[in-house]
């Protein structure tokens, strides 16, 4: 039901009527409430709490906020080479100075929202009758744009914020994240909302409650109902098993992406591993196994941290099946996301189980199986080679820490590997068994799937024997800042985005161009410097460039230099794969210049 939709019929009058909340207090209108049928409802309604009309004039709230608190721990001088040293709680602090910072710049914000409301002189007539209008889940998720009007809902009330949107002080694109959904998960991240001026500011926009069925119930017999819960900015590109990658502009807010805002990239059913009960087996030289618990592993081996991009085969996958269909899910820029992992280190746990460096000469592999299994039993798992593992330099995790919190249940509760500047693919998650071999994985995911081909090979013609699996990635980069589309004021621009590169070579330069590559200029990189040859996390970049005058469109590109002066091709066609795999070609984004 739309609001246009609300004029009361004389039943929904009566039922409405049944479900509201009478709490004394006086009530005024809210603005489209007075414009509809609706209005005459709400006169109908005992004194109830809620609703104001206030004069809303547009305005932007010129107080930087919206970072994540972790946005800043990445800039501070204790965490460098892509190492976050243990005990070192400097950076904690700074996150919670500059988050309490952060809080209090949105504190200011809707502070001088709640001035000008009261300001403006709320045309608020108490009303009586009619309780608000009930609404489900469904109807509300009707209402994502501005051209639909925008709703949302905090507990069971239903908000029309349309007229607040551009008051937002974290910015129009990022309130609009919340539009036709529940705003629980978006303040639960962005905890700075947890103020009663905030509610206060949310209740002058109610216009109606939820229905109290709206709870919804897991059905039965479904392998992903034990699924955890998960945030709903991310985009959901399937949902069993459940892949999503966060919203571009979001991805480049942080340099460490919050857990929740995490791409998710699952073959399976989430595991519900009990961490009381739960063994690592470790399979020994001569095949001893040795069986750990989290308590053992965290005992007996140094903590360590490694702050390290874990980057999808597939990203950017989408503009791979615009050239040709490819066979896979259609990702965006941002199945990428970086994190700082603690754990222990994977060699020193090979070492204690007996092993050196004869299985390095012998070229040996590592071989690691989830505890997510398919529906005959078939378990994910994944190998790297043991040089990966063991050599001298080596940062590969069995990390049970996820940016300083218990490793999420989507990421590989209780433990998981990360392989740094390896393919996501190699880093197993819910980690039930590694061994030594001397082949590779069995598993499908490393023989037959994440492999790159010649574009002249198609379904008919490959043989996954042929290649090798994917390892280390090549160098990468995209813009998540202004998104395809966008229309940008002329004046001046800033483009955002990431570049990173595989094997730890660190990105030494970014360049960026408007005009679809004919000229360029350097982005300035950002983020931790990292140590030669151990660069294992992204650089975030941005570029602040006059907009050429005139120009009616833009055709902004991006390509990253890695420390092996390795450059990002420029077309999509020459690197096309049937499987859609290592997209990354020079970053192409087109937006369009426009007066606000
Ligand atoms: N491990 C298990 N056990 N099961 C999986 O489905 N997916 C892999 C890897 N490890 C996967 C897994 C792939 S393809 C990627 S890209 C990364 O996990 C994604 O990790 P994330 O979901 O923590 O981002």
């Amino acid at each position: 039901m739309s609001l246009a939709e609300a004029t009361p019929s004389p039943a929904l009058k009566g039922q409405a009527r049944g479900r509201g909340r009478v709490t004394g207090a006086v009530t005024f209108l809210p603005p489209r409430a007075a414009a509809s049928g609706l209005a005459e409802m709400l006169l109908l309604r005992p004194i109830v709490r809620g609703p104001w009309v206030l004069q809303r004039t547009p305005r932007l709230v010129a107080v930087a906020w919206g970072s994540h608190p972790q946005a800043c721990a990445a800039w501070t001088p204790s965490r460098t080479h892509g190492t976050c040293s243990p005990g070192d709680g400097s950076w904690r602090w700074k996150v919670t100075a500059m988050g309490a910072l952060l809080g209090l710049g949105a504190g200011l914000a809707y502070g001088d929202h709640r001035r000008r409301a009261a300001e403006a002189e709320p045309k608020a007539e108490a009303v009586s009758g009619a309780p608000y209008p009930v609404f489900t889940r469904q109807e509300v998720g009707q209402h994502r744009s501005l051209a639909e009007r925008v709703w949302v809902t905090y507990g069971g009330e239903v908000f029309d914020i349309t007229d607040f949107v551009e008051l937002h002080p974290g910015g129009k694109s990022k309130i609009l994240l919340a539009a036709g959904g529940a705003l629980e998960p978006f303040w639960a991240m962005y905890a700075m909302h947890s103020q009663e001026h905030v509610l206060e500011i949310l209740q002058a926009y109610k216009v109606g409650e939820l229905s109290p069925e709206e709870q919804s119930q897991p059905s039965q017999g479904d392998p992903y109902s034990g699924d955890p819960p998960r945030h709903p900015a991310l985009k959901v590109n399937s949902l069993k098993p459940f892949n999503a990658e966060p919203p571009a502009e979001l991805l480049t807010e942080n340099y460490l992406t919050p857990n929740q805002l995490f791409f998710k990239r699952n073959h399976l059913p989430v595991p519900a591993v009990d961490p009381a009960s739960y063994r690592l087996q470790l399979e020994g030289p001569g095949g001893r196994v040795l069986a750990l618990s989290l308590p053992e592993l965290k005992r007996r081996f140094p903590k360590h941290e490694v702050t390290v991009t874990l980057q999808c085969a597939g990203n950017r996958r989408s503009e791979m099946s615009r050239v040709r269909q490819v066979k896979g899910l259609e990702w965006g820029v941002a199945a990428i996301s970086t994190a700082c992992w603690g754990g222990v280190r994977l060699r020193d746990v090979l070492a204690h189980a007996g092993y050196g460096e004869e299985e390095e000469a012998e070229e040996q592999h590592v071989c690691f199986e989830g505890l997510d299994k398919d529906l005959s039993g078939v378990a994910y798992g994944a190998s790297i080679p043991y040089r990966t593992a063991m050599g001298r330099e080596a940062d590969v995790l069995l990390a049970y820490e996820m940016n300083g919190e218990e490793l999420p249940r989507d990421h590989g509760y209780p433990l998981r590997v990360v392989v740094p500047g390896v393919v996501g693919a190699r880093s197993v998650k819910w980690l039930g068994r590694v061994s030594v071999s001397r082949e590779e994985s069995p598993s499908h995911w490393q023989r037959n799937d994440y492999k790159g081909f010649s574009p002249a090979v198609d379904w008919d013609t490959v043989d996954f024997t042929t290649a090798p699996a994917i390892q280390e990635l090549p160098v990468q980069s995209a813009i998540t800042e202004p998104t395809p589309g966008a229309a940008v004021p002329p004046g001046e621009l800033t483009v955002k985005g990431y570049a990173w590169s595989g094997g730890g070579r660190g990105v030494v330069r970014v360049d960026v161009s408007l005009d679809g590559g004919r000229t360029w200029r350097v982005a300035e990189l950002m983020g931790e410097e990292q140590r030669p040859g151990r660069s294992w996390a992204w650089r975030l970049w941005q570029l602040t460039a006059p907009v050429p005058p005139d120009a009616a469109e833009l055709n902004i590109v991006c390509k990253a230099v890695d420390a092996s002066y390795n450059v990002q091709p420029d077309t999509v066609e020459p690197i096309w794969n049937l499987r859609g795999v290592l997209s990354n070609a020079w970053h192409r984004v087109r937006v369009t210049v426009a007066e606000d």
